[in-house]
């Protein structure tokens, strides 16, 4: 339907950062040369900002192709990888298709279940992926229960933090990037996974990166194709990178978002969940699915969690102010239909 909105796949909502806009258009005229494989600038650029060596930068087609080369580069079959449900799906698809098990641990109370994922662990564990914030749900780890178990895992298992929303997160849940990477004598290796996609506005470039060990490291860009970020990517991401205005900008908007949504939705009857994300989760009380159908009549585009077995959940995005009024007037809307007034 044309004029539809799309809060559906927690994208930035108002466009991309002019400066990167500015950077690829001054890039166009050198389409006819295959892109800078080593990614000098924008590696270096990362590992500056993040305070690491460029040895400790991986760069990937999105950070979902990142996820590839560590299954691709750690995991053969039948060995085993530890996920939590619900999170971002990825993780498993990949493992399957390289023939490796999943096990899969049922959050608690909306937040990964970090003892039970310790449990979890066998001679066969390989990774162990965590999304933090969490997508479906937004929740984050405390610092100290994350550092805590982390020094609970074994050196042989390399735990995965996807931090592909922590750039919306409060400035306390964040963890220290440098000494989980660096001192890891007794405990796991960590590696950071991060995108471009979402507090940095450039999804359609397919852009992320990762942060970790030399040793992990040089392992992935085994495994990496030489050409997998094209120039427009390298320059558009380098850009955006220091665009601190543009950042800035988008985390005031998110949390004015997020409020009035939350509001909103619970002077609908709905109950609210907080979020660290760019997304929330919304018990409608009623058939998730049936209203994900009657939101989609009225051009609005959410996501119903009943795949995720979360049958009056669903997920929505921050847009636009103009897009969250449609939203909270449809959903006013679609709420009194299903409930027959
Ligand atoms: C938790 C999480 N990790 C990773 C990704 C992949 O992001 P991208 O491949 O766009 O960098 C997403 C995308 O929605 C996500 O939600």
């Amino acid at each position: 339907m044309s004029g539809s909105i799309k809060l559906a796949s927690n994208e930035n909502p108002w466009g991309p950062s002019p400066k990167a806009v500015r950077a690829i258009r001054s890039e166009l005229l050198n389409l006819h040369r295959y892109p800078d494989a080593s990614c000098f600038y924008l590696v270096n650029a990362l590992a500056r900002k993040a305070g690491v060596d460029p040895a400790e930068v991986v760069l990937g087609n999105g950070s979902n192709e990142i996820i590839d080369f560590l299954v691709k580069a750690f995991v053969r079959e039948k060995d085993e990888v530890i996920t939590s449900h619900p999170s971002f799906l990825m993780y498993q698809k990949f493992v399957q298709i390289r023939g490796g098990i999943n096990y899969v641990v049922p959050m608690r109370d909306m937040h990964h279940d970090l003892g039970v994922i310790r449990e979890m662990v066998s001679d066969r564990t390989r990774l162990i992926f965590i999304d933090n914030p969490n997508n479906p749900t937004g929740t984050t780890i405390q610092p100290v229960d994350l550092y805590q178990f982390l020094s609970d895992i074994p050196e042989t298992i390399i735990v995965v933090l996807d931090e592909a929303y922590i750039d919306f997160a409060e400035k306390q849940q964040r963890v220290d990037v440098f000494s989980l990477i660096r001192n890891n004598a007794g405990r796991c290796p960590v590696v950071f996974l991060r995108t471009f996609s979402k507090a940095y506005g450039l999804a359609g470039l397919r852009i992320g990166y990762a942060l970790m060990a030399r040793e992990i490291a040089s392992c992935l860009q085994k495994v990496r194709p030489p050409f997998n970020i094209n120039q427009m990517a390298q320059v558009g991401a380098l850009a955006a990178l220091g665009d601190e205005e543009y950042y800035e900008r988008t985390l005031a908007r998110t949390q004015a978002g997020l409020l009035y949504l939350s509001r909103e939705v619970e002077g609908l009857g709905c109950k609210s969940y907080p979020s660290q994300a760019n997304f929330f989760l919304i018990d409608v009380r009623g058939n998730a699915d049936k209203l994900y159908n009657s939101l989609l009549t009225k051009g609005v585009i959410v996501r119903s969690m009943s795949a995720y077995g979360f049958e009056t959940f669903i997920r929505v995005t921050v847009g636009t102010e103009e897009e969250n009024k449609r939203f909270i007037k449809s959903l006013a809307e679609s709420l009194a239909e299903l409930r027959g007034r």
